[in-house]
């Protein structure tokens, strides 16, 4: 479903970017926003269940305020622990669960009054007791219906953010999992201004099911040859060493291209999504020679790739990144 939320209908203004703004609302004032709509983003035949939720922001200080980059809390409420039925909730010690924005700074009616979440249900075994165990945030707001109000916070981040004159940069985006919300906007905004410069976006996900906002980045790809949309699907495809195909093995694939671009000092790289992802991108930007990362004092190309994935290093390696050029979200 191409929605009119991608590109904007012609009748209508394009309203500007907004500067950052940050908690606008706190734990103790939350906004109850109400839920206009939702849809499954992975395919039925996915065990990934991947939900798109779109927020109503009427009423809040939050239109028009919130910038693509930023994330939201939610305060989970409803049935937890239900003695009913043979699951857990995961622990609710800290109530707000941060969610990344999905949906451009100006929201799906394109004057900001709604904000789109992407989240994935998590859903696991307890190892010892067999229990199932529910997110307890994650699946709150998939089970959430239209008409149903959510507490939300935020927005908060000034981290991941577009810069403020975006037409003026090349970026390459890595995403893995539901890590790829933030770039549906990014992409979103970057083509509703006329971007012109080159985009490219990496997105690993288990199984060609999952892929989400497949229709919407192939929408933009098909009428604009400067977005490269690559998919990793991990557990489909191979590597040339016969592993996993993971996102930094389609960097590799790519790197003819993607070297000279990563040369240009008003390219911009962002990461987000499994942290796992970093152990196999650090060395590859060390391979291709790129400066977004430094190598720690006295080691090689070589020691990195042999690090284990608990050695200090790997921290020295984070700190080393060129702040202006690498912005990264991972958990
Ligand atoms: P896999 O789980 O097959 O090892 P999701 O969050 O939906 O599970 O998707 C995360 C994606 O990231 C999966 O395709 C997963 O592959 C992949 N992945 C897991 N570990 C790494 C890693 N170290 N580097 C890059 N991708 C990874």
């Amino acid at each position: 479903m191409i929605a009119s939320f991608i590109e904007k209908p012609a009748d209508l203004p394009l309203p500007p970017i907004p500067d950052t703004t940050v908690n606008l609302y706190r734990p103790k004032n939350p906004f109850p926003a109400k839920v206009l709509r939702k849809h499954r983003i992975t395919e039925s035949a996915s065990p990934n269940h991947c939900w798109h939720v779109v927020l109503s922001l009427e009423g809040s200080k939050m239109v028009g305020k919130y910038r693509i980059g930023q994330s939201v809390g939610v305060v989970p409420e409803g049935r937890f622990n239900d003695a009913e039925f043979n699951y857990v909730h995961t622990a609710l010690t800290d109530k707000i669960r941060l969610y990344s924005i999905a949906s451009a700074c100006w929201g799906d009616d394109w004057k900001g009054e709604t904000i789109s979440l992407c989240v994935k249900r998590e859903i696991t075994e307890d190892q010892s007791t067999g229990e199932l165990v529910l997110g307890a945030a994650s699946n709150f707001i998939c089970d959430a219906r239209p008409g149903d109000e959510m507490l939300i916070t935020g927005p908060v981040g000034k981290s991941f953010l577009l810069p403020d004159d975006p037409l003026n940069y090349n970026y390459v985006f890595a995403a893995t999992g539901t890590g790829i919300a933030p770039y549906l906007g990014m992409i979103i905004e970057l083509f509703n201004q006329g971007f012109e410069r080159e985009v490219w976006l990496v997105f690993g996900v288990p199984y060609s099911t999952d892929i989400m906002y497949d229709g919407e980045f192939r929408y933009f790809a098909n009428r604009h040859p400067n977005f490269h949309y690559v998919t990793a699907i991990s557990r489909e495809q191979y590597n040339p060493r016969g592993g996993k195909m993971y996102v930094q093995d389609r960097l590799e694939e790519h790197q003819n291209a993607l070297i000279p671009l990563l040369e240009k000092q008003d390219t911009l790289f962002y990461m987000c999504g499994l942290k796992g992802m970093e152990y196999g991108i650090y060395p590859w930007l060390y391979r291709i020679g790129s400066n977004l990362v430094n190598l720690p004092d006295g080691m090689t190309v070589e020691d990195i790739q042999q690090l284990p994935r608990d050695a200090s290093e790997w921290t020295k390696i984070e700190r080393s990144r060129d702040r202006r050029r690498f912005f990264k979200e991972t958990y």
